[in-house]
């Protein structure tokens, strides 16, 4: 980062002597005022608790421009990485900073592919799980038990243990993502195979079974990439701040990542998918287009406790530009899949249609967001909505990687410790 001519001047009503601290610049975006010597110099601290306005770390691997809607992944347009990259080489990006050469991607590609399989004996973990367990309660547990099955590669002192690491968690969470699925319908793992890519593999380890062998279809198979690709990484949300937070006490990677997939979970973060294709489908159960009026009356009451489900977002004030790519996929495998007349589908274009007509939205700059449209393509692929999250998790481990990494070889690097503004009791005493 760099120094800024320009200093920042806290100053106080109550004649304190005022207080200045740097402004640094990034490379594009807000600059930032620079108050780790607030508390030595005035005893105060920043007040922030939904970090609206504070930067928790330098990071040069995501960049998002909330106003314009966009996206870049190490400079790169999220738009021209959709249409042009694989999910692979774009992990590869976000994890070593440039798009690989032919060369670098065939070895990464092929690394990636040789450390598929997990070991055996978590196929004896995932059988005590209940088969009705909700598939991030599987994908939580397996992620962290990797700690245990892979010991070798947890000293994170180790630059070694570290890639390793690394490459493990980005090659074996489709497989654990599909064992979650497996588990939970009944049918026996598939295991898989190093002849197809990584988004087919996933694919056939999810939908084949040992009776019939899953044929990947292109179109399905490049919307799923797609799907990857839009959800790798995205600067320092919810999911990715937990992971440098708890991998900054030093903690191993799996660990780290697992904290990453617990927070994922929630319905104001990765959960919107499954929650937004629950919420049109029960719309649709409930008299469909003819109802959305009435639902998006319902969604601008407050006191209904009903929200839009993939729409809104802390960052965009404008159109996500992932939700644009993800309805340009969207069309692609309807159609491909004869599905084009898909009830869904015209159910979401109505509400966003109305939405983005609506003053409560307009003014609130409430647009689509990624997973707006991402369920109903997963929903057409044949993914059950349960399964929604934890194909984001498992995407979203290239960022959550990259950004681990990035933390700790950054020499400022510390422990992650937020204070606080305390207005419990005062001192008192037992009697
Ligand atoms: N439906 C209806 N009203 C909404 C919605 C929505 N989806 N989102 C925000 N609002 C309203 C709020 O009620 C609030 O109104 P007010 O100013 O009158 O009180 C205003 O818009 C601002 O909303 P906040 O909740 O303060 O915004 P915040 O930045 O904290 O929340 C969030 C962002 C959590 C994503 C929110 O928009 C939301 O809950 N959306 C639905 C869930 C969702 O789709 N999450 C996915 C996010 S993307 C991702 O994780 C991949």
């Amino acid at each position: 980062m760099q120094l800024s001519d320009k200093k920042a001047t806290l100053s106080f009503s109550d004649g304190s002597p005022s207080v200045e601290f740097p402004v640094y610049k990034g490379t594009i975006g807000p600059d930032v005022v620079d108050v780790r010597a607030l508390y030595g110099k005035t005893g105060m601290f920043t007040f922030d608790p939904g970090f609206k306005s504070t930067a928790s770390c330098e990071s040069a691997i995501t960049f998002i421009n909330g106003e314009e809607g966009q996206l870049l992944y190490r400079g790169y347009p999220i738009e021209q990485l959709a249409h042009a990259c694989d999910f692979l080489s774009v992990a590869y990006l976000i994890m070593n900073g440039e798009l690989p050469n032919k060369q670098q991607q065939h070895e990464f590609d092929d690394l990636v592919t040789h450390h598929t399989l997990v070991h055996e004996q978590m196929h004896i973990f995932l059988r005590g799980f209940r088969s009705d367990a909700h598939p991030m309660a599987i994908l939580t547990g397996l992620v962290g038990a990797l700690s245990a099955f892979y010991h070798d590669s947890t000293d994170i002192t180790n630059p070694r243990h570290r890639e390793i690491s690394a490459i493990r968690l980005i090659a074996k969470m489709p497989t654990l993502v599909a064992m979650a699925y497996k588990h939970s319908v009944g049918q026996p793992f598939i295991y898989p195979r190093n002849d197809l890519s990584y988004t087919g593999n996933f694919l056939r380890m999810m939908f084949g079974t040992p009776c019939n062998d899953y044929q990947v279809n292109d179109v399905v198979e490049r919307a799923l990439d797609r799907i990857f690709i839009l959800h790798a990484d995205h600067e320092q949300n919810a999911s990715t701040s937990t992971v440098r937070l708890c991998g900054s006490s030093g903690t191993n990677p799996f660990a780290a990542i697992a904290a990453g997939v617990a927070c994922l979970w929630g319905p104001a973060h990765g959960g919107a998918n499954e929650a937004c294709l629950n919420m049109l489908e029960h719309l649709q159960a409930n008299g469909g287009i003819a109802k959305v009026g009435e639902f998006m009356e319902k969604v601008k009451d407050k006191d209904s406790g009903v929200r839009l489900m993939g729409f809104g977002h802390r960052v965009y004030k404008n159109y996500d530009p992932r939700a644009k790519l993800m309805q340009e996929t969207c069309r692609e495998v309807l159609d491909a899949l004869g599905l084009h007349n898909d009830p869904l589908f015209k159910l979401a274009m109505e509400v966003e249609r109305i939405a983005l007509e609506d003053r409560y939205f307009v003014d609130r700059k409430l647009y689509p967001n990624v997973d707006f449209y991402s369920g109903i393509v997963e929903r057409a692929i044949g993914i059950p909505s349960s399964l929604f999250t934890a194909i984001f998790a498992l995407a979203r481990t290239a960022g959550w990687i990259a950004q681990w990494n990035e933390m700790l070889s950054d020499p400022e690097y510390k422990i992650g410790r937020p204070r606080q503004l305390y207005t419990g009791a005062a001192k008192r005493d037992v009697k």
